[in-house]
């Protein structure tokens, strides 16, 4: 059979059984898998059943609740013959926390299609994107058309930094040996303008608490003299960065790797209307780091936010106090070459030096990660730029995204194999944000797409032996 005939076998298939695809869909975004939040465990742990369920189902073998110190990795795999490759498909079945809760249009854990989009938490990121993967395999299984072997690693704690995965894959290494991985947990430019990532960002994210007199006092008979650690924060955090945007955290930038001007130049040509991008989120305007595009602004350069801040009275009304503490929960994005460890340490220090003595400052490291750039002339890069020319009608375009998937670079290093990673949201799914959403049409396409990336990655395999 051509990938001619397979395409319109799929679609033959996904047209009599897209009803039931999206009713399956439904009962996985129902169930609460927030995993940050230890109040939704049992649904965590509902979840990851689940998913060895749908797995189950459509027969695929040994399938497992790889425990971990956290939630449980959801193991499955079919091996048709040894000598066909080895796909490896991870994705994720934890969701951000819903809040603000008051900020959704229909409730988060109720999904319903609103305009041809699926709205719910982790419609997009990342239940919707990995359970297309679930039903193109049951195509293929069901047509007998499977060219390779595969298996599925989905796991339940990427949105709180994956810290027992890497344990998981040193341990588990033989077992999830394979040729590619495969991974939708990422967007496209548009729906007419599909695009395969081929870059995202490290993480850096660091708490840091400022600690002044030893209880909250009387604004008006202390304050004056007794320094604020509200507005200590507040002057550490205005001071990292200058008025051209740069990082001022000495050695912040040494490692970062600077793109040619050609490189800038090809990046520069990807669709981007600016007005669009500003009306979308309803600002005036941006202002990011002088001398570089919005594209590059959120791709190739480091970044440093607040993601959180509090202290002092945030209660109804007025009340005059001088906080004895305040917080704030604050990220930096990386790029490729810079160290996580070592912006960590960076951050610590520099703030350290800079905090007055007047108060005590102490620093705690949450999740970190690397960046990755993966390659446009891997065989499974190939095999996705054949799959979506031939489901959109259009080559994909190569892209660096901002977004981090801290695994990542673990998969390149430990099980030592290629990252494609083909997505198929758009940024404007609000993914993390009040009312998340999917499009009907990206789960269909990204249904229709998956199979056909097998068969031409099986197909492309064959020709290099
Ligand atoms: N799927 C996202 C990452 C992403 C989104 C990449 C859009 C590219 C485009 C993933 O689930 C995520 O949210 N990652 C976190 C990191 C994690 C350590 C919490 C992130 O990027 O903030
Ligand atoms: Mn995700
Ligand atoms: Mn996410």
């Amino acid at each position: 059979m051509s990938v001619q005939d397979l395409h319109t076998s799929v679609k033959q298939y996904l047209a009599a059984n897209q009803d039931r695809f999206l009713a399956e869909l439904f009962d996985l975004l129902r169930i609460p898998s927030v995993s940050a939040d230890p109040k939704y465990k049992p649904d965590v742990l509902k979840t990851a059943e689940l998913v060895a369920t749908h797995f189950s189902a459509i027969d695929l073998e040994n399938v497992l609740l790889i425990e971990t110190s956290g939630f449980p990795a959801v193991y499955a795999e079919k091996i048709l013959n040894k000598d066909f490759p080895t796909v490896l498909v991870y994705g994720h079945y934890d969701v951000q926390p819903p809040d603000p809760l008051d900020l959704w249009q229909t409730p988060p854990f109720e999904p319903v299609i609103r305009e041809g989009k699926i709205y719910a938490r982790g419609s997009c990121d990342d239940k919707g994107q990995f359970f297309m993967h679930t039903k193109a395999i049951e195509i293929l299984l069901k047509l007998q058309k499977l060219p390779v072997n595969v298996k599925f690693l989905i796991e339940g704690e990427e949105e709180v930094g994956s810290a027992n995965l890497e344990t998981l894959l040193q341990k588990y290494q033989e077992k999830l040996h394979c040729d590619v991985i495969l991974i939708s947990d990422t967007s496209m430019i548009a729906n007419d303008s599909p695009s395969l990532t081929v870059g995202l960002r490290g993480l850096a994210y660091m708490e840091v608490e400022v600690i002044g007199p030893n209880r909250d006092l009387h604004s008006g008979v202390y304050g004056g003299a007794v320094d604020n650690p509200v507005n200590v924060l507040c002057e550490i955090i205005a001071s990292l960065k200058d008025e051209k945007g740069h990082i001022t955290i000495p050695g912040f930038y040494d490692d970062v790797l600077n793109l040619s001007t050609e490189e800038r130049n090809e990046m520069a040509k990807r669709p981007f209307d600016k007005q669009e991008y500003l009306d979308h989120l309803d600002i005036q305007d941006t202002r990011g780091e002088d001398g570089y595009s919005i594209i590059e602004q959120t791709s190739i350069r480091p970044t440093l936010d607040v993601n959180g801040i509090w202290g002092g009275y945030i209660g109804e009304g007025a009340k005059t106090v001088l906080p004895s503490k305040a917080n704030a929960k604050i990220s930096m994005r990386l790029v490729p070459n810079q160290s996580s460890e070592k912006i960590m340490k960076l951050f610590t220090e520099h703030i350290q030096k800079i905090a007055p003595p007047t108060v005590k400052v102490t620093i705690t490291p949450h999740h970190g990660g690397e960046a990755v750039v993966t390659s446009t002339k891997s065989t499974g890069y190939l095999a996705a730029e054949e799959a979506m020319l031939q489901s959109f009608g259009k080559k994909p375009i190569p892209t660096r995204e901002g977004g981090s998937i801290p695994i990542v670079a673990l998969f390149t290093s430990i099980l030592q194999a290629p990252v494609v990673l083909m997505g198929f949201g758009l940024d404007s799914d609000a993914i993390h944000s009040p009312n998340e959403h999917y499009g009907v049409f990206n789960f269909l396409k990204g249904i229709e797409t998956i199979p056909l990336f097998y068969a031409h990655y099986a197909q492309l395999t064959q020709e290099k032996h």
